[in-house]
């Protein structure tokens, strides 16, 4: 069942009914200024850090799930009848309703009683504002004498302190309000520099900034007094809760169409220019004055919003592929392009599963996502990288997260997530594949941010290397540490105690426990280094490198393979984890997929038995679960992954993050139907069908799909912020369809399914266009290659000439 339909061509999912299974929402701002808006205009905004910065109120975890949020009220002054032409919160039987959340912008639309109301949410590029652009129209065959009321709810900035320190908040809070602008003060007369404010095209009947006095004692969100009575008391707040609200008199002659624009803005000012005139306690408006006189004018909003349009035409235009598969071609042009920008800028911090208080930059997830994002904006993967990498550890070891505002990792995690360095090293090689930007490696970049600790790095890379050199076990496999890919198994932690963190508690001394995955992982971060230095003209330090890599590689075949897959780990007993010797947990994803994808055990068919076990093992119809059996019971000794009811999360779910390593396996042994077949499993807009049972957003991929242990197999969770993103883009682009970057140039590799017989792609590399039309001549993965019309040897496509714009690419599959 469906609870809506794509629109490919305007790049919108359009929501047809309000009552999704579960919130479904949308990003709104690209680079500072950010938002989350779900199809019924719940959620909050934000200024670059949803808990340092937060600057409207969200209650999580609520009932009904999804409320609070940029409510818009109707009401009909004539009948005294109001509603929300969001359906929330009132939840109005409306006539019409459509909800189109697009490309950072979403557009909410109803009609009830004959009034339709239309709502289109953008932040406009460059700019520290969001607009809600209101249309209301009166379908009736007479005049319509309106009442529109906006609300939002400030919140007191540090998300985390709002929601628990009430002893001060309900004595700290602060409006002014100037020409119908409410300004949010909170703090503001001592160590803060930033205030909101929200403002309103029109010319208001009246205000409320006390949210007592707007909704009334003992009433919520969907029987506000002042939209009962039809008008607000000019509140102004002084401590308990400060919210904005405005409230605009609309008389509409039948057919007219009148629009209000509201716009709720974030500024920052000088330290030393805080308050005018500066002796008083009274905020320096100049500059919001400015933002808000340009988006009083509708003209000015519409531009903004054409300009956001562009802006996002440009970025998709950089990849676009015509398949013989809608599902592809939705996912790779639009939404999974789409989604990769929303985890870049927000990484796991902020969604309806998040709460913007938990997590910052993740160490490896920000490296990872390099991996969706750098085609699109390299000049801020760039920066991201440097940000990333100043906060390695002199050790190479690395902070696990860090917090976008102050970037300085994060000290209540740590370190010791034996994995993490190595990340580093792909996401620069991901870097440095698109781009050719050699330069990066010379930049000097800090540790743990501490001036004069800078060096090239190029060194940070080599010191992830060495990282896990220094840090080898009993079978020469590396210690894991905290945990690796798989935060949840914690094999030195032996927690008994409730509460205590999983991720930071550690009981061992960390000299036993072993990592299947980070032997992998560092394979392919060796080889990866390898190329890199040989590039730089280091070719006897490549080959150490090479030769470390090789040990590695013959590690895993001694100790890390259980006979017909690969083992997953080595327990603080040395015990085997992912072996037929266990009775839970026999099996894992995790190895299978990212030694194949690696490289290893391609010539002695390793690769190709791991697989085979895969597909026999944990491949199911909703995708490839993480690991079987699942855990029955809670392992002192496994630490968190026991932890989860079988079925959910890392106990035997359906990881979605790590199947496009099983995916990125099966196109190397060459099996493109069965890697079109596992990307195909977790599309959500294959999906889409089945949203019933699905019940997350048809248009981005979750983390997690319940497995089928779980009565609820089937049942996505945590939308989103997951590297799922950024794998499935490079699964489906690089290796399905196989237009790879590389260090040398672009190869075209394609390994597709058998049934396709051709497909297209325009793909920008390196200031170039290559317009790429692939061919089937028979049923292997084998490819002749024209470049503009002349046959060349290889399937790499020479770096052209500089100056070319367009390059014509025909390769031909046998
Ligand atoms: C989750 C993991 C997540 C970790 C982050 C765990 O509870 O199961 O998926 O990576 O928390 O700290
Ligand atoms: C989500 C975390 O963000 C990621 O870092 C981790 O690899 C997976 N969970 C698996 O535990």
């Amino acid at each position: 069942m469906k609870y809506g339909y794509f629109d490919d061509q305007k790049r919108e999912y359009v929501i047809t009914r309000p009552d999704t299974p579960l919130p479904w929402i949308n990003y709104l701002g690209c680079e500072a200024y950010f938002g989350i808006i779900s199809n019924t205009a719940g959620g909050y905004s934000f200024f670059r850090d949803a808990r340092l910065r937060r600057i409207t109120r969200y209650r999580y975890n609520n009932a009904p799930y999804d409320v609070g949020g940029r409510y818009i009220y109707l009401r009909d002054d004539s009948s005294g009848e109001f509603w929300s032409p969001s359906w929330q919160p009132t939840q109005n039987k409306l006539e019409e309703y459509s909800c189109r959340h697009g490309m950072g912008y979403t557009t909410i639309s109803s009609k009830y009683k004959g009034i339709e109301a239309s709502t289109r949410y953008f932040v406009p590029l460059d700019e520290n504002v969001e607009i809600w652009q209101l249309n209301v129209t009166n379908h009736r065959p007479q005049a319509a004498e309106l009442s529109v009321f906006s609300i939002i709810e400030f919140c007191l900035w540090d998300a985390q302190d709002d929601s628990t320190n009430f002893q001060r908040n309900f004595s700290i809070g602060e409006v002014e309000i100037e020409d119908g602008v409410i300004y949010h003060k909170t703090e503001y007369r001592e160590r803060r520099d930033h205030f909101a404010f929200f403002a309103c095209s029109e010319k208001i009947a009246g205000y409320d900034t006390q949210r007592e006095a707007f909704l009334g004692p003992y009433r919520g969100w969907d029987n506000p007094a002042a939209v009962e009575r039809g008008h607000c008391s000019n509140s102004v707040a002084h401590g308990w809760a400060p919210v904005g609200s405005h409230h605009v008199k609309l008389s509409l002659e039948p057919g007219e169409t009148r629009q209000i624009n509201f716009v709720l803005g974030y500024q920052e000012n000088p330290r030393d220019q805080k308050f005018d005139p500066p002796d008083s306690q009274i905020i320096n408006k100049k500059a919001a004055k400015a933002v808000i006189a340009k988006y009083r004018v509708a003209a000015n909003v519409n531009a903004a919003f054409e300009k956001l349009r562009l802006y996002w035409n440009d970025l998709l235009g950089l990849c676009q592929v015509d398949t013989p598969d809608v599902h592809t071609n939705r996912m790779v042009n639009i939404w999974n392009a789409y989604q990769c920008m929303a985890t870049f800028n927000i990484s796991r911090s902020a969604s309806f599963y998040e709460s913007g208080i938990g997590r910052g930059l993740g160490f490896r997830d920000s490296n990872q996502d390099l991996l969706g994002f750098v085609h699109m904006v390299p000049g801020r993967a760039r920066e991201r990288i440097v940000d990333l990498a100043a906060t390695q550890l002199p050790t190479g070891g690395a902070y696990h997260q860090y917090q976008p505002l102050t970037k300085r990792g994060n000290d209540d995690v740590g370190s010791g997530f034996n994995d993490d360095p190595h990340w580093l090293i792909i996401g620069v090689g991901a870097y440095l594949k698109e781009t050719g930007d050699w330069g990066i490696l010379d930049e000097l970049v800090p540790y743990d941010n501490a001036p004069g600790s800078e060096t090239p790095l190029y060194e940070h890379l080599q010191r992830s290397f060495r990282y896990t050199l220094e840090r080898l076990g009993p079978h020469g496999l590396p210690l894991i540490g905290r945990a690796d890919w798989n935060d949840c198994l914690n094999l030195n932690c032996f927690s008994d105690s409730p509460g205590q963190s999983f991720q930071t508690t550690t009981n061992k001394d960390g000299k036993v426990a072993e990592s299947v995955f980070i032997a992998g992982l560092f394979v392919l971060a060796g080889s990866e280094l390898a190329e890199i230095a040989r590039h730089r003209g280091l070719a006897a330090e490549a080959a150490t490198y090479l030769a470390e890599v090789a040990k590695m590689d013959a590690t895993i075949h001694k100790h890390g393979w259980d006979g017909e897959w690969f083992l997953r780990a080595y327990d603080d007993f040395s015990r085997k984890i992912g072996s037929k010797e266990n009775v839970e947990g026999k099996i894992y994803i995790e190895t299978q997929g990212f030694c194949t994808l690696a490289g290893i055990g391609l010539e002695d068919g390793l690769a190709a038995k791991a697989l085979e076990s895969t597909r026999k093992l944990l491949a199911t119809e909703h995708g490839i679960v993480l690991q079987q059996p699942a855990y029955s019971k809670y392992y002192l000794e496994y630490g968190e992954i026991s932890s989860y009811p079988p079925g959910y999360k890392e106990n035997a779910g359906i990881f979605c993050h790590n199947n496009p390593w099983v995916v990125i396996g099966e196109t190397r042994v060459g099996n493109g139907d069965a890697a079109h077949d596992y990307y195909t499993r977790i599309n959500p807009s294959a999906r889409e069908e089945i949203s019933d049972i699905h019940r997350c957003e048809p248009y981005v991929y979750a983390q997690m799909i319940a497995g089928r242990d779980a009565p609820t197999f089937g049942e996505a969770k945590n939308s989103w912020l997951t590297g799922t993103a950024a794998w499935n883009y490079y699964a489906i682009t690089q290796w399905i369809l196989g237009i790879r970057t590389s260090y040398e140039g672009l190869l075209i590799a394609p390994v597709i399914p058998k049934s396709w017989r051709s497909f297209k792609a325009r793909r920008k590399f390196r200031g170039v266009t290559y317009q790429i039309e692939v061919q089937r001549a028979g049923d292997g993965n084998k490819v002749c290659l024209e470049v503009n019309g002349a046959p060349i040897q290889g399937n790499l496509v020479p770096l052209p000439p500089a100056g070319t714009k367009i390059v014509v690419v025909k390769a031909t599959l046998r």
